[in-house]
Order: C-alpha cells, then sequence, then structure tokens
C-alpha cells in the first residue's frame, strides 16, 4: 500500500516537473529560477516571502536558487550577471533600489531571459515597457496606507481621550520605511491623509526613515521621541511597517507609555501584539500569494507561455505589466483570522 503510494507520487512528481520544463531547456530539463531577496535582514521579506518561495517552487518542481543581495544594488547587479552567466530559465528579481529597474531590465533583455519583478515597484517611467518579457508582482501601494488609515481615523473618533491634550489635532510621530521606496511613500502620504480627508487636523511632531525598515530603528528614535521636548505630547504612532512597530513598542514599554500605534504587514508578532493590546492594528501585506504569483509568472514565463494562464492571478491593465495582491485591515476584532492555521 504504501509502496503504490509511493510510486503515484513519483509518478505525480516527475510529471510536474516535465510540466515545468524550460521553453528551448534539454528534454525533461528543470527550470531554474534565479531569485533574490534584497536583504535577508528584513522581517517581512525573509519571514513571510522566503520561505513560501521555497516551499511553493518545490510543489511546481522548479529549481529555486536564491541570493541575499544585502542592501546593496551593486551586488545584486553581480549576482544578476552570474545568473545570465548560468543560463537560469527565469529571474526573479526584488529590487534593492527601486530607481535600478531599467538597468536590471536591460541585462535580462540582453540575455534574452524573461523577468519578475516583485515586492519593489520600479519607480523610472518607462522601465517596464522597456522589455516585453518583464512583469511585476506586488501590491497597490497606496491601498495599504488608506485601509491603515481608515483604521486610525475611526479609533481616534471611537476613542475622544486619545486626544490627550483635548486640542482636537492628531499630534503623531511616524517611522517611516525606506525613502523613494514606492511603499513607504504611499503609506507616509495616505496613512496621514485618511484624517485630512475625514475633516480631523494633524499635526506631525516628527518623521524618521529607515531604508531598512528595522526594528531597530522603530526602537532607537521612539526612545528617542519619547525623551525630546514634545515626548509628553505624542498622541499616535504610525508605522510603515510592523518591522519599526515592534521597535516602538519596546520603546514605549521601556518607558512606561502607553499610546495607540499602528503597523503594516501582519506578521505572527504584530497579531500577538493585537492580541495583548500593545498594537491597535496592521495591515495585511500577503507576502504568501505574492511569492506565489511571482513563481507562477516565472515559470510560465520561461515555459514561454501567458504569464498568468491557468491561474487566478489577473494582470493589470494599466500599462504596468502588474500583478497586484489586495491588502486587508487587521484589528483586534478580527486578528484571529489571520493566524496561521
Ligand atoms: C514592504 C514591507 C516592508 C519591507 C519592504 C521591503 O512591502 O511592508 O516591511 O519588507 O517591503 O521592500
Ligand atoms: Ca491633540
Amino acid at each position: 500500500m504504501k509502496r503504490i503510494g509511493l510510486l503515484v507520487l513519483a509518478v505525480l512528481l516527475a510529471f510536474s516537473v516535465a510540466s515545468v520544463s524550460a521553453n528551448g531547456a534539454k528534454e525533461g530539463g528543470q527550470i531554474v529560477i534565479g531569485a533574490n531577496i534584497y536583504s535577508f535582514a528584513d522581517n517581512f521579506m525573509n519571514g513571510v516571502m522566503k520561505p513560501e518561495f521555497e516551499r511553493y517552487a518545490t510543489t511546481l518542481g522548479a529549481k529555486l536558487e536564491m541570493v541575499d543581495s544585502e542592501g546593496q544594488q551593486a551586488k545584486l547587479n553581480d549576482q544578476i550577471d552570474v545568473f545570465i552567466t548560468k543560463k537560469v530559465s527565469v529571474l526573479a528579481i526584488n529590487l534593492v533600489d527601486p530607481a535600478a529597474a531599467k538597468a536590471v531590465i536591460a541585462k535580462a533583455k540582453a540575455a534574452g531571459i524573461p523577468l519578475i519583478l516583485f515586492n519593489k515597484e520600479p519607480t523610472e517611467a518607462g522601465a517596464m515597457a522597456s522589455y516585453d518579457k518583464v512583469w511585476y508582482v506586488g501590491t497597490n501601494s497606496a491601498e495599504s496606507g488608506i485601509i491603515q488609515g481608515q483604521m486610525m481615523v475611526s479609533d481616534w473618533k471611537a476613542n475622544p481621550k486619545w486626544d490627550l491634550n483635548g486640542d482636537g489635532v492628531v499630534q503623531y510621530v511616524l517611522l517611516k520605511g525606506e525613502p523613494g521606496h514606492p511603499d513607504a511613500e504611499a503609506r507616509t502620504k495616505e496613512s496621514v491623509k485618511a484624517f485630512v480627508d475625514a475633516g480631523i487636523k494633524v499635526q506631525q511632531l516628527a518623521l524618521e526613515a529607515d531604508p531598512n525598515w528595522s526594528t531597530q530603528h522603530g526602537n532607537d528614535k521612539m526612545a528617542a521621541w519619547l525623551t525630546s521636548s514634545f515626548g509628553k505630547s505624542i498622541e499616535l504612532v504610525i508605522c510603515n511597517n510592523d518591522g519599526m512597530a515592534f521597535g516602538a513598542i519596546n520603546a514605549l514599554k521601556a518607558a512606561g507609555v502607553k499610546l495607540p500605534l499602528y503597523g503594516v504587514d501582519a506578521l505572527d508578532q504584530a497579531l500577538t501584539h493585537i492580541a495583548d493590546g500593545e498594537m491597535n492594528g496592521t495591515v495585511l501585506n500577503d507576502g504568501v500569494n505574492q511569492a506565489r504569483a511571482t513563481l507562477d509568472l516565472a515559470v510560465r514565463a520561461a515555459m514561454g507561455k501567458p504569464v498568468t494562464e491557468g491561474t487566478t492571478w489577473k494582470l493589470s491593465t494599466d500599462g504596468t505589466k502588474a500583478v497586484r495582491v489586495a491588502y486587508l485591515p487587521v484589528t483586534p476584532k478580527n486578528y484571529q483570522d489571520f493566524r496561521k492555521k
């Protein structure tokens, strides 16, 4: 019985491997995906996207070669050269610098290798149009800021005591991610704009950006703000991601201060902080589905097929050649639904 089961499994695996053979690769040749993460030190990229890349590549029968670009675009450019020399079937690239897309795309184009960019959307105009075999998988960055903003506005309205000095103005501090990163820029703008749109006045007491979106940064900045001249005036802590929020929570705890605080990503630890009342909300950044979409597009591109064929992914119709995975609000009311099953 066991042996028959194994035989069936072997046949299925052989079939799935064959079904993802690359165009031009020798008969039965496995698709090889040359991929990177901009930095393995990033808790969302490393903790959510990377494991799903590894798991899902196996289920697709593709070979994933994943490297750490250590936050250096020059390093990533070299890694791409190595992948090209090795003749990988397809590239799945997480840019370090969103303004470096054109050079990356030019490399793939010169080598005739299809390219899926993911998580960090190119910011240079015309980049995506410069090659017919490049696609993008990510999100609609603005959506995360809008959702975070809406959560904060409705909680602010429901909690008049949050206006500590009773002036009707939200005195906030903001921990921003990488400057120039579409997610960081849009989250910063949209989260605050939600108050303005709701007719609530805001006053920014401080804003500090971190290219690494790190917990250390969140901790250090929050600690400094709390002991600054405006420390006692802070009424709200807005964080572009959960990683920085965790640092801010540490600093707040160390200072014995409790403030409303919001993040983005919905990491497991954030759900725990919500359960413990240390975080008021976050936004699901669906890295699992972003990883799956990236690989689904990659294997199809490698086979020369339409990239979304036979999948549920939809390419945007706005000329960006993008699959955009939806964000979702995560609150004290619904966070249980986001616990890993
Ligand atoms: C964002 C995510 C951040 C960080 C960043 C890296 O989508 O929310 O936590 O991982 O990507 O590019
Ligand atoms: Ca106030």
